[in-house]
């Protein structure tokens, strides 16, 4: 029996997306693909996605009365970043569908409510405690040792906004580097590796996850991701399982990532969840090519209230970044066969900043 479809979206409607990055350039090409058009919303004027959209707003996430023109003109609201401002998702909420919803913002902007929702769920995480003094980090470096890592509770990415407390480190002087914010200190976790579990809720409470994949990172930037996952059958199931649950939760509705650590080998082997992102992921970007439905058309799927797709993989892939200049070698991997590239349009191949991808897809007939 077929489940109703519970909103009266069709192709042809607006699919509003807030931020304009490489992220939400995929989210558009690939509504583009369902027939829906999309109007992004962004503060920066040269912005990836307004490329590729029907429609674009160039104004701060505070400008109610762009964004009251932006809501009014389309159908569902969704965003490509975390952290929309809370006052901006409740303002979109009130005159559009937004998806995913304002709790779900809530909880993942905010490390240290993020961790205490992923406890409160019986799921494992590091051992965490809140730091909003110099005398809470003494008490907090206390109780979990070194080394340990302390982490901004809000807008760090890509390994800002966090330091290392090793066996020398100085605590005032740490506290001081990350700049005396409100912060979580989390105790270390000896990770083996680094997965990420991909997956999307519908509308309807459906639920779909992509094969768990591996994360290699250099510089505290995503480097690699790579399909299958060396993980054993028991964990990657524990995984897949803890993102359902992070999902059923949240009473989620679009695509989200949950990044963990894997510990131990063989029987011993285990996952611990570290982070959830609310949005399309970078260690999604593999499903482009690799899976038969991509993360960008599941989202955009999902947040319509159109049936999700089927998230199955297409073989042995891998997906590199293409960081900073690492993108001139754009007309080599256009010379390579079977090589997938994706460059977002960005001007300056600034260091760190991801240009494009390449996704390799190794068939059982290649
Ligand atoms: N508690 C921890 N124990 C060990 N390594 C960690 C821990 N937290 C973070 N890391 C390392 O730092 C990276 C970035 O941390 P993360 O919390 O994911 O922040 P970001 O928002 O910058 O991605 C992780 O991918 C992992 O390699
Ligand atoms: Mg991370």
């Amino acid at each position: 029996m077929s489940v109703p479809v519970p909103t009266g979206l069709a192709p042809g409607a607006v699919l509003g997306i807030l931020g304009g990055g490489q992220l939400a350039r995929m989210l558009a090409l690939a509504a583009a693909d369902l027939g829906i058009r999309c109007h992004v919303f962004a503060p920066e004027p040269d912005s990836p996605a307004f490329d590729v959209a029907a429609r674009h707003t160039v104004a701060e996430y505070e400008d109610e009365a762009a964004l009251a023109r932006f809501a009014d003109g389309v159908d569902v609201v969704t965003y490509e970043f975390e952290n929309v401002p809370a006052a901006t998702a409740a303002f979109l909420g009130q005159r559009a569908p937004l998806h995913p919803g304002a709790r779900a913002l809530a909880v993942t902007q905010d490390r240290l409510s993020e961790k205490s929702f992923v406890d409160g769920l019986g799921l494992a995480v590091a051992p965490f405690r809140a730091v909003d003094s110099l005398a809470d980090l003494e008490a907090a470096v206390a109780a979990l040792g070194r080394p340990s890592i302390l982490k901004t509770r809000r807008f760090g990415y890509d390994g800002k906004g966090q330091i290392k407390i090793a066996p020398g480190t100085d605590l005032a002087d740490a506290y001081e580097a990350i700049g005396r914010f409100p912060a979580i200190l989390e105790g270390y976790v000896p990770f083996e590796r680094e997965v990420s579990v991909v997956a999307a809720r519908g509308l309807d409470g459906a639920f779909a996850a992509f094969d768990v994949c591996e994360n290699e990172h250099r510089d505290h930037i995503l480097a690699f991701t790579r399909i299958p996952a060396n993980l054993g059958r028991g964990a990657a199931a524990t995984a897949i399982d803890a993102a359902r649950r992070i999902g059923e939760a949240l009473g989620y509705v679009g695509v989200f990532a949950v990044e963990m650590f894997v510990l131990g080998d063989g029987a011993a082997e285990r996952v611990v969840v570290n982070e959830i992102a609310p949005r399309v992921h970078n260690s999604g970007h593999w499903t482009s090519e690799g899976a038969e439905t991509s993360q960008f058309h599941q989202h955009v799927r999902a947040v319509c209230g159109f049936p999700l797709g089927s998230p199955g993989s297409r073989g042995r892939i891998e997906m590199e970044n293409l960081i900073g200049e690492a993108a001139l070698r754009w007309r080599e991997i256009l010379g390579e066969p079977g090589a997938h590239l994706h460059l977002y349009g960005k001007r300056d191949a600034r260091p760190g900043r991801k240009m494009g991808h390449v996704t390799r897809v190794w068939t059982d007939r290649s």
